[in-house]
């Protein structure tokens, strides 16, 4: 949640730092601001809404000449968004930049009114900047540090002294910054994406280290003021993964990556023709014997985790529960050692998922983290790692991140079962075989975009309609619904479809569009009985089904059909259709498809 970005080197910083804050904007975007020193001065300019709010205000007012400042994009978390409330802020000798959340905010801004000061906005920011200015007396170490033991929550912040005229500072809790160091320059930012055009060196920055970025070379500190060398890490994705290299939107351009990304994450996992999670540090007998698999996860990444629920009980036999990570961290968890929690995570840095990573390690359960962000908070915690190699995904709304997810929950699936006698080698060997076959069928899946843009044209004035599946069609519907919700702003639940009748058929009228996904072939009889009664009473039925399923009339209005696949499998063509819904309702109701209003990316806020 907001992006931070900072700039030192010898080039006229404020389109950089514009540049950057741009492949940020996923963070939050609902008002931007840069601060540059222009020489002395620390000249400031922020204006609610997109980037190009700002960019026209600097039109009008001026742009800020200079090289070296910071900037933001924000996600309001503490006021409403505004000019006022807008990033940076001042507290006198300081500007700064803040992403995430300073919990004891209240308590400090009574503080520092009692010792006279004055604060301007709503922000938990401007209150970290007056404090870090109660506490300067010359020395800007000093006061980020005395601040540091005094600010609680979980945030980074990008920091400038009036006194230190091109240095830039840098302090994170939790939240996630990273040290970019190119030829002769320097930056921080909150995801290494921002800076990739410039530089692919970076450094990690970890709680409670301070970076120091000036025209003399980057440095970084404990809070005791010892310089710590680290390792500078390099990030192999290729630039031009964080660019829409000519499809309208990111998410469209994901859509299609999916293959690709799946072909990725698998192919360096499969060793002849079996699961092989060596090269992860994962042999069968670490995956052996486990009582409960608890699966925690936030949004989409939870939706991954239900399809995991549905393939590994199948095939492995052993029970697993699906929690949603801001339920499972204060709900005091039945956790033991002999369970394994796995965590999934496109970021790895959602707070709620980080929190329950945390608690599982405190109750003893082995921790197995699948993530997408290399070298995030999840990722380095977890007790194992399983990396999903989808390069960066850059649209708010996670399409190829849940893709690979549920192509390692596959992976583990395979493996767990196998590690547990559930399945024996030649059955394991049948499954991957299948699994290498999905990017061809997800491919002929993406190729259906006619279809699907045809069927979000019959639903783009619904004010509310119904996604319905069972079993492992019922845990893709909701991932259906949610995708509408986000981008569409429709309202739509999904639901088990054996459970309509217990209420939630009274919400259908004539002309209501409803979603039925019917790929796993033992239930079809039981799913198109439930399309029937929706058909019967006015619903406009939808139904994305697996080739060979025959739907009559009287239960579907529309049909799109799939390629043949193993049922257990066919999630992952059956997800394409409906991301490819939600996109072309979107784009049809001309919403900003890639930054839906009021949701972030990356939500490290609880
Ligand atoms: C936000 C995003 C979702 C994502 C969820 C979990 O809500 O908008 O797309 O699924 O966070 O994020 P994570 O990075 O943990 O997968």
């Amino acid at each position: 949640m907001c992006g931070i970005v900072g700039y030192v080197g010898k080039h006229s910083c404020a389109e950089i730092l514009l540049g950057t804050l741009e492949k940020l904007e996923y963070r939050g975007y609902d008002s931007a601001g840069i601060a540059v020193f222009d020489h002395d001065n620390i000249e400031v300019r922020k204006a609610q809404g997109r980037l190009k709010n700002l960019r026209e205000r600097m039109e009008k007012d001026g742009v800020p000449s200079g090289v070296a400042g910071i900037g933001h994009t924000r996600w309001a978390t503490h006021g409403e968004p505004s000019d006022i409330n807008s990033h940076p802020h001042n507290g006198g000798n300081v500007t700064i930049v803040h992403n995430g959340i300073i919990e004891n905010y209240k308590e400090i801004k009574n503080f520092l009114i009692g010792k006279g000061r004055h604060f301007v906005s709503q922000t938990d920011t401007e209150v970290a900047a007056q404090l870090l200015d109660y506490y300067y007396n010359g020395d800007p170490i000093e006061a980020i540090v005395e601040t540091m033991h005094n600010v609680r929550g979980s945030f980074a912040l990008g920091i400038m002294f009036k006194d230190f005229p091109g240095t830039v500072f840098a302090v994170r809790k939790e939240s996630p910054l990273i040290v970019g160091i190119g030829a002769e320059e320097s930056f921080i930012a909150s995801d290494v994406t921002a800076i990739l055009n410039y530089t692919r060196d970076y450094y990690l920055l970890e709680p409670n280290e301070i970076a120091v970025l000036s025209p003399y070379g980057t440095n970084i500190y404990d809070l005791h003021y010892n310089k710590l060398s680290k390792p500078l890490m390099h990030a192999d994705w290729d630039e031009n993964a964080a660019e829409k290299q000519g499809y309208a939107h990111f998410m469209l351009k994901e859509i299609h990556e999916q293959p690709e990304a799946v072909k990725t994450t698998i192919r360096s996992r499969i060793t002849d023709g079996l699961p092989d999670l060596e090269e992860c540090g994962i042999t069968l007998e670490m995956l052996r014997g486990f009582r409960n698999i608890h699966v925690v996860a936030c949004g989409t990444a939870m939706h991954a985790g239900l399809v995991g629920k549905y393939i590994i009980e199948e095939l492995a036999r052993v029970p697993v529960n699906v929690d949603i990570a801001s339920e499972f961290r204060y709900r005091d968890p039945l956790v033991t050692k002999d369970d394994l929690v796995i965590i999934i995570s496109q970021s790895g840095e959602t707070a709620d998922s980080l929190a329950a990573l945390r608690l599982s390690k405190e109750l003893g359960a082995k921790t197995l983290a699948i993530v997408n962000a290399k070298g995030s908070s999840i990722a380095r915690e977890a007790d194992m790692l399983i990396y999903t190699l989808a390069g960066p995904e850059i649209a708010v709304a996670s399409t190829k991140a849940y893709m690979v997810q549920i192509s390692v929950m596959y992976l583990l699936a395979f493996s767990i079962a196998l590690a547990n006698g559930a399945i024996n080698e030649d059955k394991c060997r049948e499954l991957t075989a299948e699994l290498v076959k999905m990017p061809e069928r997800i491919e002929k899946a993406v190729q259906l975009e006619e279809n699907s843009q045809y069927a979000a044209s019959t639903l783009v004035n619904a004010e509310s309609l119904l996604y319905i599946g069972r079993g492992l069609d019922y845990a893709l519907s909701m991932e259906g619904s949610l995708k509408l919700k986000e981008i569409s702003y429709i309202h739509s639940e999904s639901y088990a479809a054996g459970e309509l009748k217990h209420g939630t058929i009274s919400l259908i009228t004539e002309g209501m569009p409803a979603i039925a996904v019917v790929t796993q072939k033992r239930l079809v009889e039981k799913t198109v009985s439930n399309m029937k009664e929706m058909k019967a009473r006015g619903a406009y039925v939808i139904a994305v089904c697996a080739e060979g399923i025959s739907i009559e009339s009287d239960a579907a209005d529309y049909i799109i059909s799939l390629d043949e696949c193993p049922d257990i499998l066919a999630p992952m063509t059956a997800v394409v259709p409906l991301q490819l819904i939600a996109y072309y309702t979107s784009v049809l109701k001309g919403n900003d498809v890639d930054k839906p209003r009021n949701l972030a990316k990356s939500v490290t806020v609880e």
